[in-house]
């Protein structure tokens, strides 16, 4: 790799030096499509001839090597990617990550599919791509392409641009991708024990998978005592747009949700993090839309978020009386048990899983142990927490002797963006690389920026990373 040049900015964060002005030009689209007769289809009906002057079709292409050689010699805005294309299956995460990364501008992957064709818009979201259309190509569907492009194009030149833009997945980092392994998953992390590091797990969870692999994550605060993850987060969001109010909208819509109901109320953190922020005050958490409808909502939440987000995380607090949390708990693929060494933390959560096993199955297959503040020296013995609690270790993660913890919520940046080098970033790192393998490499790479120097960072990082909270009416 050659020396860097330009910026300390641009050196760290790879920002692109070119921003798109104002649009005077047609997009350029590189169509990928196996189907000859779909494929002159979409050529007749784009362009100014064809009453469509904003996108033209620059070239073609019959397999994956090609639509990449393609669309970058001909300086396309965007693919038009089949899943019936020759390579898809072995290169097509690959393509749509270097494309999107492409400096200095990105270049968005829209989807076409067949008709009736099952998972393939799924796979082509996962995989990166902003949109599809069904096929075959005829008018309706080239004119709907053409909307997708005229508001996905721009998008993507806007995140690039934006000084929030973490370009983690960098061109070389690109290729590490998906090489399957993971699925969709949604994970509570939840204690009986206040105090011993839920919300300071699910946030930096939230981010690893969010921000750093960016992966369609959205973080649920359901603590209802309330909760204070939007506090690591630079205050994101505000107290219009939590959990209640979106619980209210649910009941004044006849007990239904939508995820275009959910997706105004997730406020945007950096990369792919959405965060849904809980309630204000514990009066909230005992109105009758999150009380008497609580279990109902929790499950119309998160049937709606399962059907956009890749991973969604729930910091539920310590209860496991109050339907939300009761109903996350419920419905958590997996529910890390976080447990600290000071004896009260699993007598407490002893106390707790015995009336929680009358409410739900508590499976070891389902439940994990994730011992947080890890320190030997206090004489808890983790085989012997597993043994009282019957349920299986999942992730050790040690006491941060140097503050960093709280350093890190003091200045509103979670740990593992602010603090890559510690020992418990690290194994945060590899507890949320289960989930997302793929982030180990990523993360290999970030954590090689930050073992550089770092003097005179510290004030620029801050900038960069800083959010500015939205304002609030209290
Ligand atoms: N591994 C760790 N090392 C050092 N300090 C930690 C660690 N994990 C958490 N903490 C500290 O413990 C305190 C409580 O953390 P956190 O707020 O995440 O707990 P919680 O379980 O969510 O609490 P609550 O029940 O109040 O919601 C924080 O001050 C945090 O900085
Ligand atoms: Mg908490």
């Amino acid at each position: 790799m050659s020396a860097p040049t330009g910026t300390l900015a641009e050196q760290i964060f790879d920002r692109p030096a070119a921003v798109k002005q104002e649009r005077t030009k047609p997009y350029r689209l590189v169509v990928g499509l196996p189907d000859w007769t779909d494929l002159s289809a979409a050529i007749q009906h784009l362009g100014p001839e064809a009453g469509n002057p904003d996108v033209v079709a620059v070239a073609n292409a019959s397999t994956l090597t090609e639509l990449h050689e393609k669309a970058l010699a001909h300086e396309a805005d965007v693919v038009l990617l089949s899943p019936l294309l020759p390579g898809f299956k072995e290169s097509g995460a690959e393509l749509v990550q270097r494309l999107y990364h492409h400096d200095p501008l990105p270049i968005v992957t829209l989807g076409v599919v067949p008709p009736g064709s099952g998972d393939w818009p799924q796979t082509l979201h996962d995989l990166g791509a902003r949109g599809h259309v069904v096929g075959p190509l005829r008018e309706d569907a080239v004119a709907q392409l053409v909307d997708l492009i005229r508001a996905q194009v721009p998008r993507a030149d806007q995140e690039r641009t934006s000084v929030r833009h973490i370009p983690y997945l960098d061109r070389q980092t690109a290729a590490i991708v998906d090489r399957g392994g993971w699925q969709r998953q949604t994970i509570a992390v939840w204690s009986a024990k206040g105090g011993v590091g839920k919300t300071f797990l699910a946030v930096n969870l939230a981010v690893l998978l969010g921000v750093v692999a960016n992966k369609f994550t959205v973080l649920v605060d359901a603590d209802m005592a309330p909760g204070e993850a939007h506090l690591w987060l630079g205050g994101v969001g505000d107290r219009d747009h939590t959990i209640y109010q979106l619980a209210q909208d649910f009941a004044s819509n006849g007990n239904q949700l939508t995820p275009a109901m959910v997706k105004p109320y997730l406020a945007p953190y950096q990369g792919n993090l959405h965060v849904l922020r809980s309630v204000v005050t514990p009066t909230w958490g005992g109105m009758p839309e999150l009380t008497r409808q609580g279990a109902a909502f929790t499950h119309a939440l998160l049937n709606a978020l399962q059907q956009f987000a890749d991973f969604v995380v729930i910091d539920p607090g310590l209860s496991y009386t109050h339907p939300v949390p009761l109903t996350a708990l419920h419905r958590a693929d997996l529910v890390l048990v976080v447990v600290t060494p000071a004896i009260a933390s699993p007598y407490r959560l002893h106390g707790a899983l015995e009336p929680l096993r009358r409410e739900m199955e508590i499976d070891p297959a389902r439940f994990k142990l994730v011992f947080n503040r890890h320190n030997p020296h206090l004489g808890t013995k983790r085989k012997e927490v597993v043994d009282v609690l019957k349920l299986p270790e999942f992730a050790v993660l040690s006491q941060d002797v140097e503050d960093e913890v709280d350093l890190s919520q003091n200045a509103q940046e979670p740990l593992v963006l602010r603090y890559p080098k510690l020992a418990l970033t690290q194994e945060v790192v590899a507890l949320a690389t289960n989930f997302y393998p793929p982030l180990r490499d990523i993360w290999a790479r970030y954590g090689t920026r930050g073992l550089r120097p770092r003097s005179g960072l510290g004030d620029l990082l801050r900038q960069v990373f800083r959010r500015q909270p939205r304002a609030t009416t209290a």
